[in-house]
């Protein structure tokens, strides 16, 4: 396939997902909504990758939904296309997503980091859901996951004053999972992904939906579905090899599909 908001590239077990509409600091409009997620599936569905890395450039991760696009819709317009519920289909996707984000981060660019498993944050990232200053609200899930990364204080503060939050505060408030220096972002977020992807991806498949019910449900529940999920893993190889190899004290060999 060839995309044309979006450049998509192996490396290893690693699929990267790079936004590029350079001139409009990514601002993500339907057509890199729709690349994004082919993108995304496909790897997803491709054994050879064990994680994906979706990534910006230094100076801006995304700057937000694409106001130009939106700025002529009406609501019926956005109603009839449910406008932007495709993005729904990124969080679907089993494989572990890692969010390499350096610059803005702001709207939709914030909503888009915190659909992904995992944020490697650049010491220049920046933060924010400054959709109010349009007479807008957040609308890719920003009210509702920035609240539950980082407390309804801070996300009330963010949300109403459509201010920005610098890294340090990010990281702080549990928002970022880790800052490296703007150098060397993207290469440590593909040394963690290639970490992930090189691990049992059966077994990482089922981490991560572990983690992901806490979100949805009481902890009782949560912590019934995870006891049945990790009883499941006894049915699998990579139990038996991961706890073998750790036994007979060599690297593990674990199955990739
Ligand atoms: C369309 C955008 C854009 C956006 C930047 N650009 N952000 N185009 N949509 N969200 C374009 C600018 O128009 C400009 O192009 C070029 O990118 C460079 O931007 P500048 O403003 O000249 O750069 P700078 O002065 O460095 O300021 C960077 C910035 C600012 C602080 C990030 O661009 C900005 O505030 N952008 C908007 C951020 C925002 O409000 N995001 C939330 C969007 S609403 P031209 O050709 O004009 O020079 C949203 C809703 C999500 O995300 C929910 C949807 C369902």
């Amino acid at each position: 396939t060839t995309f044309e908001t979006i450049i998509t590239e192996q490396r290893g077990r690693v699929g990267i997902i790079t936004l590029n509409r350079p001139k409009a600091l990514n601002a993500l409009n339907s057509q890199l909504m729709a690349e994004v997620v082919s993108a995304a599936q496909a790897y997803d569905t491709d054994p050879s990758v064990g994680a994906i890395v979706i990534t910006g450039s230094e100076r801006a991760f995304a700057a937000g939904a694409d106001i130009k696009e939106m700025s002529e819709k009406t609501y019926v317009d956005m109603l009839s296309e449910d406008f932007f519920s495709a993005w729904g289909h990124l969080v679907e996707v089993r494989t572990p997503v890692i969010a390499a984000v350096a610059g803005f981060a702001l709207g939709g660019g914030c909503e888009l980091a915190m659909m992904c498993d995992i944020i490697i944050a650049a010491e220049n990232a920046v933060f924010g859901q400054p959709e109010i200053n349009l007479g807008v609200i957040p609308g890719i899930g920003g009210s509702q996951r920035l609240t539950r990364a980082i407390g309804k204080a801070k996300a009330m503060d963010m949300v109403l004053t459509g201010r920005r939050m610098k890294v340090e505060e990010a990281e702080r408030a549990g928002l970022v999972s880790r800052v490296v220096p703007t150098e060397s972002y993207l290469d440590d977020a593909i040394a963690v992904a290639t970490t992930i992807s090189e691990l049992s991806l059966p077994i990482t498949i089922l981490a991560k939906q572990a983690v992901n019910r806490s979100q949805e449900v009481s902890l009782a529940e949560g912590i019934l579905f995870e006891r049945r999920v990790f009883h499941s893993t006894f049915a699998t190889d990579d139990q038996t090899e991961g706890m073998a190899a750790f036994v007979e004290k060599r690297d593990a060999n674990f199955s990739h599909r």
